[in-house]
């Protein structure tokens, strides 16, 4: 399989806020993002970590290898041949959504400053990795299953390619796909055409584009980016001062709320305004409850939650009263009665992951 390399930034919707150009990074504006519960593909927000690799369809070849009892090689038609079909709308979210209010503590040198945009929820179809997994016949010692893409990345003078794992019992679950289309088409080159894997409940740099290989084994990934990056510090660690092995690997993600509208600084009427979001919980979790403060956080009203699927985002509403000096405020629980640490401070990290603090957004009311 021999990728192609192709300057697609060009592509990508105008409306789109491009963090980053090579490698391609973006997201919506908020409120264009709270406006429809399926995010549409144009709209969908972009993580790459490298060029676009731009694969043959008819050369694609997807290995199945470790410990199995049976490794596999399959070309795009077997997948869809051998496999039954199916669907899930599952919402992905980058670990660093929501870094750049942790800028308010201190800086995150090096990493892209992401709003509350690195989330998008969509329909996924394709086939279940547990099937896969079970026609090559995972053997018992097998603990963690590996994913590795074709894209190649270049860190600290050095040039691989981009993976990670997850716990065998969550690769066996019947939402984990190995998808080729997304909202009913088929996956762009950006978002991995032409397989990528969808891991719900989990950071999605374990959703690896242009999947190429599956490995069962032992131990979770020594890939970059799960033995360094995407792990999570005390706040107390800085880049001199870490010890890669010391991070906790990143896996489900935590509860979270973010306002979308009206946007920080918007200018409103004083008195009743609706106020919409986005909530997320991690895992196999629901979120439970959405509260919103329209005084910095000293009185709450809840929020009605107005959508939601079973590995999705909820999007929530409330009408509230605004005065001038309004700050609003969010904060969710999940069904395992998780809530969002109230403070930055608590939460930050060198790398900027996981930002879950109440979120805060500061109006002009008039
Ligand atoms: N897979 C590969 N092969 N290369 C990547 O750079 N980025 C990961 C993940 N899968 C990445 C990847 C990250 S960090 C995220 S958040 C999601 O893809 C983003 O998926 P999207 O760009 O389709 O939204």
């Amino acid at each position: 399989m021999r990728p192609v390399h192709s300057p697609l930034s060009a592509d990508v919707d105008p409306r789109l806020r491009v963090h980053s150009t090579e490698p391609l990074v973006g997201g919506p504006p908020l409120p264009l993002l709270r406006r429809h519960f399926v995010t549409s593909n144009d709209l969908f927000y972009v993580r790459n970590h490298g060029p676009v690799p731009l694969v043959d369809p008819a050369a694609y070849q997807l290995e199945i290898s470790g410990l199995v009892h049976t490794p596999l090689r399959l070309s795009l038609a077997e997948l869809r041949d051998r496999f039954p079909r199916h669907s899930v709308t599952a919402t992905l979210m980058c670990a660093g959504n929501r870094r750049n209010e942790l800028a308010q503590v201190a800086p995150t040198p090096g990493e892209v400053p992401w709003g509350a945009d690195g989330i998008g929820n969509a329909e996924w179809g394709g086939v279940r990795l547990g099937d896969v997994l079970a026609a090559a016949g995972v053997g018992d010692d097998a603990r963690h299953v590996a994913f590795g893409g074709v894209d190649q990345v270049t860190r600290h003078g050095e040039t691989f390619g981009f993976g990670g794992s997850i716990p065998r019992d969550k690769a066996l679950g019947a939402e984990v796909l190995l998808a080729d289309s997304m909202n009913g088409a088929p996956l762009s080159p950006v978002h991995g055409y032409p397989v990528r894997v969808v891991v719900p409940g989990y950071l999605g740099a374990r959703s690896v584009k242009w999947l190429a290989r599956i490995h069962a084994q032992r131990d979770p990934s020594d890939n970059y980016f799960q033995s360094k990056a995407y792990r999570l510090f005390s706040p107390s660690v800085t880049a001199d001062t870490v010890r890669w092995e010391d991070g906790l690997m990143l896996g489900e993600n935590p509860i979270n709320s973010v306002i979308c509208t009206p946007e920080a600084g918007a200018s409103v009427p004083a008195g009743r305004c609706v106020v919409q979001g986005y909530a997320l919980a991690g895992g196999d979790r629901r979120v439970a409850r959405v509260e919103v403060s329209a005084d910095g956080g000293r009185t709450w009203s809840r929020a009605k939650l107005t959508e939601g699927e079973r590995w999705s985002w909820e999007f929530w509403e409330i009408e509230l009263d605004l005065a001038p000096g309004t700050e609003l405020v969010a904060r969710a629980w999940d069904t395992a009665s998780n809530t969002q640490p109230e403070r930055l401070e608590t939460v930050w990290n060198f790398k900027g992951y996981m930002n879950n603090a109440w979120h805060r957004v500061r109006l002009d009311v008039r």
